[in-house]
């Protein structure tokens, strides 16, 4: 076997034969003999020839392995008091029966299917029914606001809804349905049906004629078996923040993304089949349909499914109770969690109760891991934190220790090396490739590695001018850092208008929009200042109009619950300060980052090309009478 090393050169020397070899380890239907298509674009395809269905890999290649009555997922939920086991097995029959009644509904392969739903394991059946045939999902966080899903449902225009009646935050309920009604309101596109999963909790009105219940639908379905799918032929949408108010459809193909999993599981994350994995996030996101849904269970292992937080359910206990519980072997979650933990337990008290004897290691990742974070984390729990980076595009780590090829070396403030497949290089703003230590924008050298995104949802072109144009020859990560003299990569953060709140990834741009829709806002900026739990929270700088009659306190207000409407809770947009003028360069732009500098009181010196370097000081003096930051 390779170790890190030697397979990190080999990746970068000859990828087709390094991922023909990987994907020898899927149970294709048709194994794929043209591995790597180069496009006249600058982009490319994986395993064009290939045929397999991501359903099958992950249940039914499992039960003919053996594993049918393993668990495949534990799905345990202190939010409501449930604790339930699927094996492979029951998991595989669930998601039959649930394909056959999508497909007495008209979805078939190449239609899209929206699932906006809460942690319930219903959700993950939802995406192997979809991918049984060969139905194209696209799951929104329930944390976005009606008005964000009806954006997502007129850029996929699903053929159908799935949702539940009910999420739970803490102790609140969150009705579902009113907010889905809400959003097809909104949608110039309408699917044929709503499909909804009813929760005791708050049972939904369904409307006649549009709405399913989920139960009733599927009782009497007859089970489908997987369709035969080429590698290209796309898995699922994930909607992620741009720097415009309209969301990437990240598209992910089903060839190229079952070998990353079938890769990173066991060589990244050091999981074999059998073992216990919980990633802790959200099927919302990235993270939830790489490390919850398809990686674990394409790799046989068990999958723990959890409905709850890290603090106050009921206590911040419940990572080790979870732990102990189902005898995890390893996990991933965001840094913000654990600082949520630190901030209620700071000297581990509640641990001592737990036996964490089965957990190897544990991944972070999402936004920055900071070092007292993980020193803490480290010591409580005596085991190995790694940090690691990756993102919605590539869909796997970039950067990571890979645990499973015996390196596991890892230095402060780094996201470590880069994953076997990943290039990764530093340029500067003309594209020019920088050394050692030297900050700059990071890059990865094409090709990309199977499972990274080739397109965007409908958008081919937004996808070669966002990734592929900026850097020729390099995709553009929209990340800034530098690598060091041995390789290991560290991020210092967006080097766009994309921010990261509790490791949920915003767009500031998208804000600003939403604020300059107000009629009293003239201008407006909005940042991201340093927040000791949450990593990040959003701040808006406003310039009102001369004539605006509203003072600085209802201003607030009412852009705090235009955000919160239109994009959702999870922005956690909850301050602005009135400003008299923004800073800006002579060309007219506005200098985002020396606002940020100021609100974090880091120092900064005035960039050569501002208009006017009096505002910065009127700016610190605003922030600092706000609460923020004082000058520095
Ligand atoms: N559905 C509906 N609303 C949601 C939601 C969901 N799935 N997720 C979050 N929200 C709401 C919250 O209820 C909150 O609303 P409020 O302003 O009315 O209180 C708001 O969005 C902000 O939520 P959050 O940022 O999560 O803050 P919090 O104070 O509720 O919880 C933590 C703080 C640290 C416990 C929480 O952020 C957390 O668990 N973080 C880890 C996140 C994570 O695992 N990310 C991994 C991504 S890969
Ligand atoms: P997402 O697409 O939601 O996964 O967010 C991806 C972004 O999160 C990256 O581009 C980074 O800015 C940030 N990110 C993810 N992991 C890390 C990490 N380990 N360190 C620093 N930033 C990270």
């Amino acid at each position: 076997m390779m170790n890190y090393r030697q397979s990190y050169d080999r990746s970068l020397a000859d990828p087709v034969s390094f991922w023909a070899e990987q994907a020898e380890a899927v149970a294709w239907y048709q194994r794929p003999r043209n591995i790597l298509e180069h496009l006249a674009d600058g982009s490319h395809r994986w395993f064009a020839d290939g045929r397999l269905n991501s359903s099958y890999l992950a249940l039914d290649q499992q039960i003919a392995l053996g594993r049918g009555e393993q668990a495949a997922l534990i799905y345990d939920s202190p939010v409501t008091g449930v604790q339930q086991r699927f094996s492979y097995r029951e998991l595989r029959d669930e998601v039959a029966r649930l394909a056959g009644a999508l497909r007495a509904l008209g979805v078939g392969k190449g239609d899209g299917v929206i699932i906006y739903m809460p942690m319930v394991p219903q959700a993950a059946m939802a995406m192997l029914a979809c991918a049984r045939l060969g139905a194209v999902h696209s799951v929104v966080f329930g944390g976005f606001a009606p008005y964000e899903l009806a954006l997502r449902i007129d850029d996929a225009k699903p053929k159908l809804i799935v949702t539940a009646s009910c999420g739970l935050e803490f102790e609140r309920v969150i009705e579902y349905k009113p907010l889905v009604d809400k959003a097809l309101e909104l949608a110039l596109h309408q699917p044929a049906q709503v499909m909804v999963w009813q929760r005791p909790q708050a049972m939904a009105e369904l409307h006649a004629g549009r709405d399913l219940d989920w139960r009733e639908t599927v009782a009497h379905a007859e089970p489908a078996d997987p369709v035969e799918l080429a590698s290209g032929d796309p898995l699922y949408i994930m909607y992620t923040s741009g720097t415009t108010g309209k969301p990437k459809g990240i598209v992910r193909d089903n060839g190229g993304h079952a070998v990353a999993m079938q890769y990173a599981l066991p060589n990244i994350f050091g999981m074999q089949p059998g073992d216990v994995w919980w990633g802790i996030s959200d099927v919302g996101w990235v993270v939830g349909h790489s490390l919850i849904v398809y990686g674990p269970l394409m790799n046989g292992c068990t999958t723990v499914f959890y409905e709850g937080k890290p603090v106050r359910t009921p206590d911040a206990g419940a990572y080790w109770r979870v732990i102990q519980e189902h005898k995890v072997n390893a996990l991933f979650c965001a840094p913000t969690a654990i600082r949520a933990i630190r901030k209620e337990d700071p000297h581990g008290e509640l641990l001592k109760h737990y036996d964490l004897s089965s957990l190897r290691r544990l991944f972070l990742a999402g936004e920055k891991l900071d070092s007292s974070t993980q020193h803490w984390l480290e010591e409580l729990t005596g085991k190995p934190v790694h940090d690691h980076w990756w993102q919605t595009e590539t869909g796997w780590p970039v950067t990571a220790p890979c645990t499973g090829l015996g390196s596991a070396d890892q230095r402060p403030g780094s996201s470590s090396l880069p994953v076997p497949g990943y290039n990764v290089q530093v340029v500067d703003e003309e594209g020019h490739l920088l050394g050692p230590n030297q900050t700059g924008s990071i890059v990865i050298g094409l090709p990309l590695p199977p499972g990274c995104a080739q397109t965007l949802w409908g958008d081919h072109p937004r996808y070669l001018n966002a990734y592929l144009r900026t850097y020729p020859g390099y995709y553009h990560t929209g990340d800034g850092g530098y690598v060091d003299e041995d390789g290991f990569v560290y991020i210092m953060g967006r080097t766009d208008d994309v921010i990261n709140v509790a490791g949920h990834r915003l767009s500031t741009g998208e804000m600003e929009e939403l604020l300059a829709l107000h009629g009293a806002v003239a201008e407006c900026a909005v940042i991201a200042v340093q927040d000791p739990i949450k990593g990040h929270v959003p701040l808006g700088l406003v310039v009102l109009k001369d004539d605006a009659r509203l003072g600085e306190e209802q201003v607030q207000r009412e852009l705090v619950a235009l955000v919160r409407e239109r994009i959702g809770a999870l922005a956690c947009f909850q301050r602005v300060v009135v400003v008299k003028r923004l800073p800006k360069t002579r060309s007219g732009k506005i200098l985002r980052a020396v606002l940020r500098k100021i609100a974090d009181a880091e120092e900064y010196a005035p960039p050569s090309t501002i208009d006017d370097p009096a505002i910065l000081g009127e700016i610190a003096e605003r922030l600092g009478a706000a609460g923020f930051a004082r000058a520095c």
